[in-house]
Formats: structure tokens, C-alpha cells, sequence
């Protein structure tokens, strides 16, 4: 499929110009708004369907019912559940990316939708946005190099990608209207660059526009930002889609290029783009040229995808096998080691002592639930069932669950923990899985601390006491804080909402199966209290929130002031270790003269088991006119080494890789110097250096 609208040929542009010609006023408008929660409506005289939306990232969400916008409860919309984006970025492998994006579409065009609302791309601004989970990275490039396989993935089914939601939609207190105000250098070095590499690499065919306003302007009506830099400096030529309810003035969204007009109302009529739109068109305040305009760009899209001969159109499929282990693929990667002394992981595959369980979390579904992305999952393996199907029947698997997150146990609490303790005191091995769920990571609602809810704290520290061979996986979509505890934990994995088969997934690299090699795609640090919006404000803000960190967010900030995370921005540890030799750098001329720098080393499995690393590279700006952050990531790859094997990893930099957001120039800017090149195996876990001159 092409992805991009302006490819379209000659004869499909007639079809389009005829089609446009017969039919009247309603019907154009009533293909521009809502006519369902999901749908709008189409033109069955002439041949022209309904465009079918469905939220993801994480699977297509469930059926709404018209009139009362709730779900219909029926069970053909049972699916599949995919991890969460987060986990998606963790796999730091953008086969994985594509592998998820191709399942999920095919889910999407199984369900007989037209767009996936996914992937979400906003920046990890905070540890605490409600919805870290629906959203890839702290840094922007690991979210370019994700999302646009991912884009890809999904609209090979035929379908289109919806990135959102742009743009600088980083918290969700007073998420509906709150104004952001940041600095036009940080705009472009971090909240930007996602977007633009999944229009102009991704070739996603729609965009979402946000809830919140920028500069003073809600995002659906911001000529900036929907204008200037999506269409005429990105050349962006798709579809742009409101959320649900992000307009708020009809001509101030046509004319900043919204084609679509959604909401959660069921008084359809009423949307914007339905009555208002059309007075406005009949008092001529707005032309039906314009209104024809929009029309086009959507029927070039539905011609796109095939909509209009959908016996060439992918039939795509969903709760298949196949989507199945493409989940649960993406879920092994996804498993962040982050600390394993005394090589407490993998637990033995023959380990006949006894095995407690602990934590709600182990017994706890998690895919219905978190706001739009949640999935209404045929199945879902929650970790105590994993286990227990991972070790089959002759082992008897012990489970307490030691916290509860009903407010009606608050009573019980006590109760819980102590025979958690008991349970724990008397096994061999105790796997610990608590975190967070989505009544913390959750639409709609920032958490309004880093801790671990439910007492789990205290609840961890008398289990290690009780039994210091405890595993703790924390599962979560975004930071925790574990100070209290960390010190005296041996093993502990991150694991994220990992979906259909996560549970399964979590087993096989526990017990070894799977050699983990997942890694943070942001910092854990060790408090709130350390973060960058803490330290200069502002988070949450009032009517503004005024982005004061800058370009500071995440690793950039904790290790140019030197303030140490508790886990770094992509640290995790595998059951292999792996050597870095070698580094060589040789500077060239590339497209159009300009310099590009070839980074190539080794990289070699000196331990006993096959495993795979996601070896980074980081760039440093030893001297600059303006402030540079003391690294930033511009290359990574994912190698799989069988023991004693050893690969060459050969990273380009291109000339982008050096340069800053010049607010003087409004362009990139590379400033001749020198400049430091960092490989390892983490941000903070450099193994190789050397430096270049441009
Ligand atoms: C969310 C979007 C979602 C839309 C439709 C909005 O509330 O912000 O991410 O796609 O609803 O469900």
C-alpha cells in the first residue's frame, strides 16, 4: 500500500471528482462527524461506506452501542490483547515493533475497522502521566525508530495508523483543556521528532489532534502545529482525526485541516461538523469547496485502503494463532531484567523444591481495563496461571495474595500479609508480582506519587525478610519507586501489561526458557523527588503548564546534573553477558556533502547461553555554544549471539545525529567540534568511546 494520499491515480481522482459531484450537503457532512462513537456515517446510494474507527494500541477495543455509547456486551468483539506500547519500545527491536503492528491490524481489519487509533507516541515527560503506558519512550529517538515500523506493520492490513495525540499531550490532569507552553528548541529536540519520523518514515496515514492546547490554541485548531508543521514543513498529506471531543470551534478546526470531527455524544447532529458546520456553509462563512476539500481527502483514503472494492481488500484476522505468538513474542522481549544477584534467575527448570506466589498482580487480569486502550481479551494469562502451565501438573505452585486493592480490605490487610509471610517463610523460591495496575496507569487520572500503592512496600520488605530468595516482578507502564526495599531484593524484573499471553511469556524468562533481553526505554529514578519536573517544575501546572525542564527530560537530565536513577534509561541485564570491542569510527561526505560519521564494533556472547543485546550508541556535544544534554541516543541494535559468538554492529550517523534545535536559525544546526561517541550497554553502562571531528 502506498502510504501517502497523493500518489493516487488519474482514474480514482475522476471517480473521486464524480462522486463529489452527486451528492448533496448532508451527505459530505454527515462522512466528516461521528454518527456512532467509532463510525461515521457513509453513503450507501452511491456506493460510499462508513469510515470504522478503534482505539488501541493494545488490541481493537470492543463495540459501542449507538444510542447508549457503551459497550454492546455481545462476544464478536472478544480479541486479542497485545502488550502495551511501553512494551513494545522495551523490546528495543524494531522487528518487534513490526511484528506487533502487523498482528494488531490484522486484528483491526479482522473486526472490520478502518483505522487503528494507535500507536501513542507522547513523550514520557513525567514518571507519573496517567497514561506513560499508552506511550513509548522518554527519549525521541527510540519512539522514532519504533513507531514507524510499528505504522508500517499496522497498515499493511489495509488499515491506516492513527498516531497520537499531537501534540504535547504529557499529562492528563485537566488534560481537556489545560495550555502547554515549551520552549521551540525542546518542542522540536523532543516532543516532535516522533511525529514527524512516523509522517515522513512511517507514512502513517492519519494523525490524531489532542485534547490540550499549545500556546494559547486547543492542538485541533492550532494553525502551528496542524498547519505549519504537520502539513507544509512535513509535507504531511493524511487524514487528521479530532479526539473525542478535542474540537471546539467548527471553522477554527476546518481551517486548521481536521477532517474528522468525533466525540462521545450521542446527539450527533450537534457535533461541529454536523449542524454548525452546515449553517456556517449555508450563511457562507465557510465554502462548500472547502467542505468538498475535506470530502476528497477522505475518499482518496478510503480508496486507499481499499474501502471502496473490498473484494481486493485484505480480509485481515483476529484471536488467531498467529496473533497469538506474535503477542507473546513481543511480550518475551518486552521483560526488563533489572537486577539478579547470586544468579537467583533463571530459576532451575528441574526445580523440585517449592514455589510460593505472592501478589495480587499474579492473579490479576489486566487488559479490560485503563480507559480506550483497554481490550476486551478472548484470553488473557495472567502470571500465577503462566507459571503453573509453564511447570505443568506434577508441581504444586503455592499462592497468597499479600495485598489487596479493594478499599473494602484496607481491614484485611494485615491478615493478607502476614500468610503471605508464612507462605513465603516456608517455600524455597517466592516470585513476587505486585506494581501497579490501571487504576493507577489509566486514562484520564495522573498518579499523584511514585510509590507502590496497597501497603506493597512494607509488604515487599517483610517478604525478603521472611525469604530473601524472593523474585520481585513489578509490573507496571511506568516508573515505581523501590528505595526501600531495592537494596535487599536479589532478582527483580519489570514487566509490563503485557497482554493476551503475558503471563506465559513471564514464566518462559523466569525459569530460563527465555533469555531476557528487554531494556527501559525510560528511567526509573530512585524518588519523585528527583525528577526533572520536580526540580524545575511544573507538573501538573494550573490553566498552563509551562514545560520549565526544557530539553531536560529523562537520562537528559539525570546524567548531565549528575543525579543517579535507581535503574538508567536503557539498562537491563541478561542471563549472558556480552564484551564491546573494538570501535572504530570513520568519518564521510554522505548525500549532498554532508559530513556523516560509520560506527562500527564487535560485540561478543562471552557467557554460557544464548542471548540477545540491544547495544547502544550515544552522542556527545563536548563543547557548544548552547547547552547540550551530556548524551543523546542516535543508533542502537538488537543482536542475538549464541555463546561465544561474535557480530560486527555497524551504525550510521547521519549528519542529524550532532545537531541541535537552533531557536536562532529555526532550523538544526551542526556546530563544528568535537564530539564524543558512547557505546554500551545502557546510557550509564558505557563499554567503548572515542571522538570525531566535523
Ligand atoms: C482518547 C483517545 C482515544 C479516543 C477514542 C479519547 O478519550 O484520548 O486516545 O483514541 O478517546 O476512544
Amino acid at each position: 500500500m502506498n502510504a501517502t494520499l497523493s500518489l493516487i491515480d488519474e482514474g480514482v481522482l475522476e471517480k473521486i471528482e464524480t462522486l463529489i459531484s452527486e451528492m448533496t450537503l448532508e451527505e459530505k457532512l454527515g462522512m466528516l462527524h461521528g454518527d456512532n462513537v467509532y463510525d461515521t456515517k457513509g453513503v450507501a446510494r452511491l456506493g460510499i461506506p462508513p469510515f470504522h474507527f478503534s482505539d488501541g494500541p493494545m488490541g481493537v477495543r470492543g463495540e459501542f452501542d449507538r444510542e447508549t455509547c457503551s459497550y454492546v456486551g455481545d462476544t464478536g468483539d472478544f480479541a486479542t490483547a497485545f502488550p502495551c506500547i511501553t512494551a513494545v519500545a522495551a523490546t528495543w527491536n524494531p522487528e518487534m515493533a513490526y511484528e506487533n503492528g502487523k498482528a494488531l491490524g490484522r486484528e483491526v481489519r479482522g473486526r472490520g475497522k478502518d483505522v487503528s487509533l494507535s500507536p501513542g507516541i507522547n513523550i514520557h515527560r513525567t514518571p507519573l502521566c496517567g497514561r506513560n503506558f499508552e506511550y513509548m519512550s522518554e527519549d525521541p529517538y527510540l519512539i522514532s525508530r519504533m513507531c514507524v515500523p510499528e505504522i508500517q506493520g499496522i497498515q499493511e492490513n489495509d488499515v491506516a495508523a492513527c498516531i497520537k495525540h499531537f501534540a504535547v499531550n504529557n499529562q492528563e490532569t485537566r488534560r481537556f483543556d489545560v495550555n502547554v507552553e515549551v520552549d521551540e528548541r525542546a518542542l522540536h529536540e523532543l516532543y516532535l521528532p516522533g511525529f514527524q519520523a512516523a509522517v515522513q518514515e512511517g507514512g502513517c496515514l492519519a494523525v490524531m489532534g489532542a485534547y490540550n492546547q499549545f500556546r494559547g490554541e486547543y492542538c485541533c485548531h492550532n494553525q502551528y502545529l496542524m498547519q505549519t508543521l504537520l502539513r507544509e514543513t512535513w509535507g504531511f498529506d493524511g487524514i487528521v482525526i479530532s479526539d473525542w471531543g478535542a474540537v471546539h470551534d467548527t471553522k477554527k478546526a476546518v481551517d486548521a485541516g481536521v477532517h474528522f470531527d468525533m466525540n462521545v455524544s450521542n446527539r450527533y447532529d450537534e457535533y461541529y461538523y454536523a449542524n454548525p458546520l452546515k449553517e456556517l456553509v449555508e450563511a457562507g462563512e465557510i465554502s462548500e469547496e472547502t467542505v468538498n476539500g475535506m470530502v476528497r481527502q477522505i475518499l482518496k483514503m478510503m480508496f486507499q485502503l481499499k474501502m471502496m472494492e473490498p473484494e481486493h481488500r485484505s480480509p485481515g484476522a483476529y484471536n488467531t494463532h498467529e496473533n497469538h505468538i506474535s503477542a507473546r513474542k513481543v511480550a518475551r522481549e518486552s521483560i526488563v531484567l533489572l537486577k539478579n544477584e547470586e544468579n537467583l534467575l533463571p530459576l532451575a527448570k528441574d526445580f523440585h523444591g517449592s514455589i510460593a506466589v505472592i501478589g495480587e498482580n499474579a492473579n490479576r487480569m489486566q487488559a479490560f481495563s485503563g480507559g480506550s486502550s483497554e481490550v476486551r481479551a478472548l484470553y488473557e494469562i495472567p502470571p500465577l496461571l503462566g507459571i503453573q502451565m509453564h511447570l505443568g501438573g506434577n508441581f504444586h505452585v503455592q499462592y497468597a495474595k499479600g495485598y489487596s486493592s479493594n478499599p473494602e480490605d484496607t481491614d484485611q490487610r494485615e491478615t493478607l500479609a502476614e500468610e503471605a509471610c508464612k507462605l513465603a517463610a516456608s517455600s524455597d523460591v517466592v516470585i513476587y508480582v505486585g506494581g501497579l495496575n490501571h487504576d493507577y496507569d489509566m486514562e484520564g487520572q495522573d498518579r499523584p506519587d511514585m510509590k507502590l500503592p496497597y501497603g506493597q512496600d512494607a509488604l515487599i520488605g517483610r517478604l525478603l525478610d521472611a525469604n530473601p530468595n524472593t523474585v520481585i516482578v513489578n509490573m507496571s507502564g511506568s516508573p515505581v519507586e523501590m528505595r526501600s526495599w531495592i537494596d535487599r531484593a536479589k532478582a527483580v524484573v519489570q514487566y509490563w501489561y503485557a497482554g493476551t499471553e503475558g503471563g506465559m511469556a513471564l514464566a518462559e524468562v523466569l525459569f530460563g526458557d527465555v533469555n531476557p533481553s528487554g531494556k527501559l526505554p525510560t528511567t526509573f529514578p530512585k524518588a519523585l523527588e528527583d525528577t526533572p519536573v520536580s526540580r524545575f517544575g511544573e507538573f501538573p501546572g494550573g490553566d498552563t503548564v509551562t514545560y520549565k525542564e526544557g530539553i531536560y527530560v529523562g537520562y537528559r537530565y539525570y546524567d548531565s546534573f549528575d543525579v543517579e536513577p535507581e535503574f538508567c534509561f536503557g539498562h537491563g541485564l541478561s542471563y549472558t553477558e556480552f564484551a564491546y570491542t573494538d570501535l572504530q569510527l570513520h568519518t564521510a561526505q554522505g548525500q549532498e556533502g554532508t559530513p556523516e560519521v560509520r560506527a562500527t564494533f564487535t560485540l561478543t556472547n562471552t557467557g554460557a547461553v544464548s542471548g540477545a543485546e540491544a547495544a547502544q550508541l550515544y552522542v556527545s556535544d563536548t563543547a557548544c555554544s548552547v547547552a547540550r544534554p551530556a548524551k543523546e541516543l542516535k543508533g542502537f541494535e538488537k543482536v542475538f549471539l549464541h555463546p561465544g559468538e561474535s557480530k560486527e554492529v555497524s551504525i550510521l550517523l547521519p549528519k542529524n545525529a550532532f545537531c541541535y534545535y537552533s531557536t536562532e536559525d529555526m532550523d538544526w544546526k551542526l556546530e563544528p567540534g568535537q564530539f564524543r561517541i558512547l557505546v554500551g550497554s545502557s546510557s550509564r553502562d558505557i563499554r567503548l568511546e572515542g571522538s570525531v571531528e566535523l
